[in-house]
């Protein structure tokens, strides 16, 4: 057997597709002895590591080289920590999710009115990275005079996604990211003393009132969502508009009938999922498939490939999106199943619904797209488009 996954090769990174086929179909419970991982390609593997208490998610993080990088939060938290945590944020996000629509719906809007303004519109820059900063900005309620810094600080503290970033990255978003908590910090004290109506002034007041959450939980949670968000969301525009444009039918099937919209969103996250693997530690012995995961070890669920498996997804590399059900992993499963999906699906179908109205002969441009050197998240530098 002589298939492994690498995912240095810059071959793997620019289309993992093909590996993750030929170790789910040869060797699903993978072991790379190079790294000391057990890699999982079945969706079944994938979501029972996902979702089975026996694998922790918070000493799954410490494979991530640099935990005292970001701080700790929900994301690297078990049970019962993880629930008191998370469940107060989730109440906040869905209030304040609840009553912002008509300013998301206004916020897409004037993206797309700029980007109709470009003379050579590049996707990425133009469109879907702004996306990305100016949702989490809105229900963070960032103040504009801080735009500028809050999408420097977002751009460069992202790095602590991707498990492959070199060093001097590494220390640039190192810095970032307590930059973006020193930032959060004075915002949170503000919004206690003035509170508005936006989703930070909600996690202030627990703090105050109910102290739920201590202050620095609260601004930990701020850097999770602000890292966990931006990047992740600007390329499932990126990722869904390229997949579109290389389907035309596919294309011309949505633009057809725009109120596939929202099973459009579901099928473009399964198709090229712009979070590819999520990792955690077996807490126990367990069995995955035919083989024995000891306890200790390093397990990483690959997101990508679960959402490729035929067993669950017919003709899983065939781009359909009408396609019902649709069980993919791209905002995981269990217990830290993604809290910003609500927010991610309604963004991700008034981006995809907008560009399409306001550019119906929308089509790549001339300079071929160029991807990230990122693993996570798996996505494009630059998509070049005209109409
Ligand atoms: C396309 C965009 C996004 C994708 C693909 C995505 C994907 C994911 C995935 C796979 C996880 C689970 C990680 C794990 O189990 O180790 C996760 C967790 C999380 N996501 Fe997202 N996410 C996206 C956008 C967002 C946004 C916009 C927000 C903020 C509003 C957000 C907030 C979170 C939080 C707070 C968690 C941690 C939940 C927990 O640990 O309980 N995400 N996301």
């Amino acid at each position: 057997l002589s298939i492994t996954y690498n995912p240095f090769l810059p071959a793997v990174r620019l289309n993992p597709y093909p590996v993750y086929r030929d170790l789910r179909a040869t060797d699903p419970v993978h072991y790379s002895p190079a790294a000391g991982i057990w890699f999982l390609t079945r969706h079944e593997h994938c979501a029972f590591v996902l979702r089975d208490r026996a694998f922790s998610a918070e000493l799954g993080q410490r494979l991530r080289r640099r935990e005292d990088a970001l701080p700790r939060s929900m994301l690297n938290s078990d049970p019962p920590e993880h629930d008191r945590l998370r469940r107060p944020v989730g109440r906040e996000l869905k209030r304040w999710f609840a009553r912002s629509r008509p300013r998301i719906e206004g916020l897409v809007d004037d993206l797309l009115t700029a980007l109709a303004r470009r003379a050579e519109p590049e996707l990425m820059t133009d469109f879907a990275v702004p996306l990305g900063h100016l949702l989490i900005a809105t229900m963070l309620g960032i103040p504009e005079r801080d735009l500028e810094r809050f999408r420097a600080w977002a751009t460069d503290a992202s790095v602590h996604l991707d498990p492959l970033a070199p060093p001097e990255r590494l220390r640039v978003g190192g810095i970032a990211a307590a930059e973006l908590s020193e930032y959060f910090s004075r915002l949170i004290v503000e919004r206690t003393r003035q509170p508005g109506g936006d989703f930070l002034s909600g996690l202030a007041s627990l703090v105050r009132t109910t102290g739920k959450l201590s202050h620095d939980e609260v601004v930990a949670t701020c850097g999770l969502i602000v890292v966990g968000g931006c990047d992740p969301t600007a390329h499932l525009v990126g990722n869904g508009v390229l997949a579109l444009l290389e389907h035309p039918r596919e294309l011309a099937r949505l633009q057809r009938e725009p109120a596939m919209a929202a099973t459009a969103v579901e099928e473009l996250l399964r198709f090229d999922s712009p979070i590819q693997f999520a990792a955690r530690l077996a807490t126990s012995d367990v069995r995955v498939g035919d083989k024995l995961i000891q306890r200790g070890a390093a397990v990483v669920a690959l997101i990508g490939a679960a959402n490729r498996d035929p067993s669950v997804f017919p003709r899983s590399d065939d781009l359909d999106l009408g396609r019902a059900p649709n069980p993919h992993l791209a905002f995981g499963s269990g217990a830290h199943a993604c809290l910003g999906a609500p927010l991610v699906r309604l963004g991700g179908q008034l981006a995809l619904d907008g560009l399409l109205r306001r550019f119906p002969t929308l089509r790549l441009g001339s300079e071929p797209p160029r991807w990230r050197a990122s693993l996570v998240p798996r996505g494009l530098a630059a998509l070049g488009v005209a109409w």
